[in-house]
């Protein structure tokens, strides 16, 4: 099978392909990434000899292109987006235009070119946040209540991709998943800077308390997952995907790395926390367990471990990116001032 993937060049979507084409010798896949500050089209460089794989530099929201490599394509996995809370904070027109705009371009050129499936890549953040404290977990039934322009970007798109399903007949799935971690994230997320900023011999910045808490999923586990909805998932069907049982909050996450690497907890820096900030995060994943078979087998300790080796030999792909990051967060801090 031909499979357009978007984003192909960012975090997950790199996973993705390397975890397909590894694992589905007869397929190919077509890499549409628009290569933004997150996007580097070298993280699959080594593919590019083969048959299997090709990149395209271009935008989800060009229709000429979506409508020409569609022309070609069985299944799409859409992965394009932008995906930085803090930056959706500062920024938060592109993220309409990426997340919304983008997603509704390519709607319409799966429609048109009769796609056999349209998986969308969302997020648990549609679902708002949950108290601390207590058992609740989201689950495919649990209401849209974004809080960041981020988040909304992502429900409004999750809604749209529902709505060609229910009007047109699109054969679409979507994955609302927890934060994922893992090699090939942009330095900017908690754990790629709690890392490089030890590596750099700088604090971890905790905002807030630090008792907040996201539910960790080991990259390559969210990976199966798709892959699990692709083969086994229905048309018109949500899977929540997390990857945790029991609660770790930040600061507790934090030490678990510290711990990892060999270093004290005068690594921990409390600042100014982040604006709208979502308590806890926790997903219910029972339907794609019990429908579809899919369970994480990576622990949130093995996963760390993987992930800080994988950082500790790659400064050379990250060191750069760190950079911008940081003069990103500095800018930011600048203004909380
Ligand atoms: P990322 O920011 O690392 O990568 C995004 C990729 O999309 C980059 O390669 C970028 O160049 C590309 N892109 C951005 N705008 C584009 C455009 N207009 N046209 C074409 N390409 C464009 O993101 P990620 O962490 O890999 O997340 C991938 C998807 O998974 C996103 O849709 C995100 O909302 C979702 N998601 C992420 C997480 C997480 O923890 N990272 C969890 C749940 C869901
Ligand atoms: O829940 C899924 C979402 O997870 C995805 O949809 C997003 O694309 C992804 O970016 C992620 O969003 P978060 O905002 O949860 O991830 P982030 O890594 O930015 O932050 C994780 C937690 O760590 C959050 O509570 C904020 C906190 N944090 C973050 C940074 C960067 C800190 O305490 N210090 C930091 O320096």
């Amino acid at each position: 099978m031909t499979f357009l993937v978007t984003g192909g060049a960012g975090f997950i979507g790199t996973n993705f392909i390397r975890y397909w084409l590894e694992n589905h010798p007869q397929d190919k896949i077509v890499n549409l990434d628009r290569l933004t500050y997150a996007g580097d089209r070298k993280n699959l460089t080594d593919l590019e000899n083969s048959s299997r794989y090709q990149f395209v530099k271009g935008d989800i929201g060009n229709q000429g292109l979506a409508n020409q490599l569609m022309k070609e394509a069985e299944v799409v996995v859409h992965f394009a987006a932008e995906s930085h809370v803090d930056r959706s904070i500062e920024n938060p027109e592109v993220f309409l235009q990426t997340n919304i705009l983008g997603t509704f371009n390519l709607l319409e050129a799966a429609l048109k070119n009769k796609i056999k499936r349209f998986h969308y890549i969302s997020t648990d953040e549609v679902f708002g946040e949950l108290p601390l404290g207590t058992k609740e977990k989201f689950n495919e039934e649990t209401k849209f209540d974004p809080h960041s322009p981020y988040s909304a970007s992502k429900a409004g798109a999750d809604h749209l991709v529902l709505s060609y399903y229910h009007t047109f007949g699109l054969p679409i799935t979507i994955t609302n998943c927890s934060n994922n971690y893992g090699p090939y994230q942009y330095p900017e997320k908690f754990i790629p800077r709690m890392i490089t900023n030890i590596l750099d011999g700088k604090k971890i910045p905790i905002y807030g308390d630090g008792q907040y808490v996201r539910d960790w999923l080991y990259v390559t586990d969210h990976c199966r997952a798709i892959e699990a909805v692709l083969r086994w998932g229905k048309p018109g069907q949500t899977y929540c995907v997390g990857g945790l049982t029991k609660d770790v909050s930040n600061l507790s996450l934090a030490k678990m790395i510290l711990k990892i690497m060999g270093k004290g907890e005068e690594y921990l820096e409390f600042v100014v926390d982040r604006a709208g900030h979502d308590r806890r995060y926790a997903v219910d994943w029972n339907k794609i367990k019990k429908e579809l078979g899919w369970k994480p087998k990576e622990t949130i300790k093995s996963g760390l471990v993987k992930t800080v080796f994988w950082y500790q030999q790659n400064e050379s792909w990250w060191r750069e990116k760190k950079k911008e990051a940081e003069e990103f967060y500095q800018k930011l801090a600048a203004k909380k001032i």
